[in-house]
């Protein structure tokens, strides 16, 4: 058993586990490397090199996950949605009416080969590659985040015209939210059955709607599907950035693991919920500080936080100017923590 189930079934552990959110990515010079010859689609959609991108880390860092090489855009093609990168994912066509979301095949007709095969390809090699002690996580994009890119065509401050299309046409919005949640749920289980262990469900725009909008619009489908993978047996990681003032609603969805964003207190969420495995979350920022800076503020935080059921990461995706040193400072202070196998807490 590695770090991560046994912290997911509550079993004592000798440290905290310890993965970082985007550590796949362009903060290695392996992968820049590799981004003078592909682009990110080249990358992602061809399994050999996907699988060596989702090992790249460990060159550098004995992480106790690897995140697959995918984006949460990854399995819109199986809808028909035609899309990009530059360097964030660009719509040929964004979904602009009632018209263009009833276009879109119900989720029934997917066939689940069809979604993003490279993924679960992807997985297959690494988890035949990956030392046991280490878990392969996969991920999917939770609902709303990906109809965020989906409306808006493209990344934008605040989306704004996801925002105009939930108050203009708020049924085809419930419709699409339906569709991307059948479409999602299949995804998700096939990355389980290629040897993904747990599924983290990116909700990195959850906080765009006010409150009330997020649970009538938003909130059924997320639910939907997280019970949807929870019947299936999938260990769920529930992620939300952006969105402090929907924490609260968050704690009340089933998921084995929730993870939040480096503006929530994790101590204060821990005394909230003893229960509940917890992942994260210090700021990504701190660690463009010098290293002996990200040493201190690590140790502060792990001094706080009760060790049981935390998995330690940070509040969002590693920035891409992030140094290697301040990497190395984060793992090193997180590694060295004794805890001897004790509840702590
Ligand atoms: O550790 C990893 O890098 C794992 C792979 C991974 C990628 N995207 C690869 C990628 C993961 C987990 C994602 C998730 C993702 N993609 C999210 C959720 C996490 C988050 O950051 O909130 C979102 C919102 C996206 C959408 C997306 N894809 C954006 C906004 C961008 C451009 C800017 C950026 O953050 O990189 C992408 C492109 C993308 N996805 C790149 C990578 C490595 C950059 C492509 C390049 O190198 O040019």
């Amino acid at each position: 058993m590695n770090l991560i189930q046994a912290t997911l079934s509550g079993d004592p552990v000798p440290r905290r586990p310890l993965w970082i959110m985007r550590q796949a990515g362009r903060v290695l010079p392996e992968y820049r490397a590799l981004k003078e010859k592909y682009s990110f689609l080249e990358l992602s959609r061809d399994p050999e090199l996907a699988a060596e991108v989702t090992l790249l880390p460990f060159r550098h860092f004995d992480f106790d996950a690897a995140i697959t090489f995918a984006d949460i855009m990854s399995p819109l093609p199986a809808l028909g949605v035609q899309l990009d990168f530059s360097p964030g994912p660009v719509l040929e066509k964004p979904i602009r009416s009632a018209a263009d979301v009833a276009a879109l095949p119900e989720p029934e007709e997917l066939d689940p080969e069809q979604i993003a095969p490279e993924v679960a390809a992807t997985q297959r090699i690494v988890a035949g590659e990956l030392p046991a002690h280490r878990a392969l996580l996969g991920f999917v994009g939770a609902p709303l985040t990906l109809a965020a890119y989906l409306i808006q065509g493209q990344g934008a401050r605040d989306f704004p015209a996801l925002r105009a299309f939930v108050y203009s046409e708020p049924e085809a919005f419930s419709e699409l939210l339906r569709k991307l949640t059948g479409l999602t749920a299949k995804y998700a289980k096939s990355q389980f059955e290629a040897g993904a262990e747990a599924i983290q469900v990116f909700d990195s725009w959850a906080g765009l709607l006010e409150v009330a909008d997020w649970r009538r619009h938003v909130r059924p489908h997320l639910l939907n599907l997280l019970d949807e993978l929870g019947e299936a047996g999938v260990p769920r990681i529930l992620f939300l950035h952006s969105a402090p003032q929907l924490v609260p609603s968050f704690l009340e969805l089933p998921c084995e693991v929730l993870g939040v964003d480096w503006r929530t207190d994790l101590v204060e969420l821990r005394a909230q919920r003893p229960d509940l495995c917890l992942q994260g979350n210090l700021d990504p920022a701190l660690l463009l500080a010098p290293p002996d800076v990200v040493r201190r503020h690590t140790e502060a935080f792990l001094q706080r936080m009760p060790p049981r059921g935390h998995i330690v990461n940070l509040g969002h995706g590693l920035l891409p100017q992030t140094p290697l040193d301040s990497i190395h400072a984060f793992f090193e202070t997180v590694r060295s923590e004794q805890l001897d196998g004790v509840r702590t807490a």
